[in-house]
């Protein structure tokens, strides 16, 4: 019988900052597709409510704490997974921190934190996942950026730079990494209607902007994020590497 490419067929998948609003859509689809699933982040009742939801799907799911900001964090996390699940084949880096400030009002504990979470973090989930995803035969980092890099949006500045900096880390990683089979593809979402946007102080006309500004005229939900992710997981996209792929309804156009 053909094998379904779309198909991940127990897979192992790390998803960082699983229990968030994107994390929410993004693990569930992993597991439809036949990932196991480990819902990653800080905050223990978020990440055990993702991993619930999955299992009571009917899908496979852990929950493991860890701080992406801090290696030996992140080397516990690598070993737990390992240990429990025997590899590692997908890591979707998609934990981030954001604050809305001015930029001269961001302090300098502010902009170490967003850095160090949204783009050191990235490097050193995926530096400790890297000789499993080797392994593995077909490694996939799924890395995920913001819409915000590609407006300049104000207010935002430490998170604009960490998430630019995302796509050249894609794309240095990927080169480094393709010899070994591991894809690295960043996606870029628009705006979506998780807690990250209630920084915004005007949500309904926030609403109606966006609305105006995508070309599809409906906001976009976890679910097509995780829609997006699960391709790139699997072998579908295994000739698709240091990409960006916009998910933002058809906001920019690049
Ligand atoms: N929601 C949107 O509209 C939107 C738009 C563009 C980009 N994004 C990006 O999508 C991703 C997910 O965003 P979201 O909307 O789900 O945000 P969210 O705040 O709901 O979730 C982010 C998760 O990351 C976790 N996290 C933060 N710091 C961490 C750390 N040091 N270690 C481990 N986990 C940590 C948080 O606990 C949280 O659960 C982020 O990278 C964000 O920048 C979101």
């Amino acid at each position: 019988m053909t094998v379904n490419p779309f198909h991940l067929d127990g897979r192992v998948a790390i998803v960082t900052g699983g229990g968030g609003g994107l994390g929410s859509g993004i693990c569930p689809a992993l597991a439809a597709a036949g990932a196991r699933v480990v819902v990653a982040g800080r905050t223990k009742e978020k990440l055990d409510r993702v991993a619930a939801d999955v299992n009571a799907a009917g899908g496979q799911a852990i929950a493991v704490e860890v701080d992406i900001a801090d290696g030996s964090s992140v080397a516990a996390m690598t070993e737990r997974v390992l240990s429990e699940l025997g590899g590692i084949d997908v890591l979707v880096n998609n934990a981030a921190v954001y604050h809305r400030k001015p930029w001269t009002e961001i302090t300098e504990d502010d902009w170490d934190q967003v850095l160090d979470t949204n783009l050191k973090g990235y490097y050193l989930c995926a530096r400790a996942a890297y000789p499993a995803l080797k392994e593995s035969g077909h490694g996939r980092v799924i890395n995920v950026a913001s819409i915000t890099f590609f407006g300049g949006i104000p207010n935002l500045l430490d998170y604009v730079a960490s998430k630019g900096g995302i796509v050249g880390f894609t794309r240095a990683l990927a080169r480094e990494v393709g010899p070994d089979g591991i894809t690295v593809n960043t996606l870029s979402p628009g705006a979506f209607p998780t807690d990250a946007e209630k920084i915004h102080p005007d949500l309904e006309n926030y609403n109606r902007e966006i609305l105006a500004a995508q070309s599809i005229k409906r906001r976009g939900t976890p679910e097509d994020v995780g829609n997006l992710v699960t391709f790139l997981a699997g072998d579908a996209s295994s000739f698709i590497t240091g990409q960006l792929i916009q998910i933002d309804g058809g906001w920019m156009m690049h």
